[in-house]
């Protein structure tokens, strides 16, 4: 890492991160897939370290869709336990970092074992304010949007407001991600926050996941930092 310390612009608080092309690099490698996502957990972790030092105060990250249940059984039940494992030796190291770990997505789709170490890892960093580290499992942005449609459907509301809307999503309270990155060269929102990126700024890497570092993080974060976010209004409004 160079001795000057990188420009974080104030306006970026929050990052979304879609952390594709796992299985790509390891096939790439003559590798079985899965190795790909061994490999992406250890960039997950040095992008939530970097994010915390960098003073970014949320990071939300896609690891597991609500579409992903349809891959090869085997896939799958890897992921879980990668999951499970994953929060088990990483909780302590990240409440030691101030981190706030929560989970958001449907977490009833998951087995006991897993909602459990799921519980205790959120449980052990509930009262820390540094990072927010949001781990997205097992979500979809229309499922998050239909729960909180029910929500408000089960309160007897039928004149329904954005913001009553917003307040109910998994990321309620939360600001909406400024940045969302999507790694692996694909330039689509795959069922990841629909509703709270309506004005992201979008940044698309070819690197595939495995190979996206803290460096090409901050690469994303210059590039984010030329832009101008006009929320409909002029240029000449917003300067
Ligand atoms: C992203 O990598 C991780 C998950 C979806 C769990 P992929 O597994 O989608 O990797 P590619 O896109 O097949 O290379
Ligand atoms: C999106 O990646 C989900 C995650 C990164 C967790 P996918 O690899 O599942 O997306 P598609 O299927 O290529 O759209
Ligand atoms: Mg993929």
């Amino acid at each position: 890492m160079s001795d000057t310390k990188p420009y974080i612009p104030e306006s970026l608080q929050h990052i979304a991160i879609i952390m594709d092309g796992n299985g790509r690099w390891a096939q790439k490698r003559g590798k079985k897939r899965v190795m790909g996502h061994k490999a992406g957990m250890e960039r997950a972790r040095e992008m939530a370290e970097y994010c915390g030092e960098q003073g970014i105060k949320v990071l939300t990250l896609f690891v597991f869709s609500s579409e992903n249940w349809k891959r090869p059984p085997e896939e799958v039940s890897f992921l879980m336990d990668l999951f499970a494992t994953s929060l088990k030796n990483e909780s302590k190291k990240l409440h030691k970092n101030n981190v706030k770990l929560i989970v958001i997505g449907d977490k009833s789709g998951f087995d006991k074992r897993l909602q459990k170490a799921i519980d205790k890892a959120e449980d052990l960093t509930k009262d820390n304010d540094g990072l927010l580290l949001q781990i997205a499992a097992n979500y979809g942005g229309r499922w998050d949007i239909a729960q909180a449609a029910t929500q408000l459907a089960q309160a007897g509301i039928t004149e329904i407001s954005e913001e009553m809307l917003s307040d109910k999503m998994v990321t309620a309270g939360i600001n909406e991600p400024d940045l969302m990155i999507r790694t692996g060269g694909e330039k689509r929102i795959s069922n990841f926050l629909i509703w709270q990126t309506a004005y992201s700024e979008l940044y698309f890497s070819d690197a595939l996941w495995p190979d996206f570092d803290s460096l090409e993080l901050q690469t994303a974060i210059d590039d984010f930092a030329k832009r101008q976010r006009r929320f409909g209004q002029t240029g000449e409004q917003i300067s």
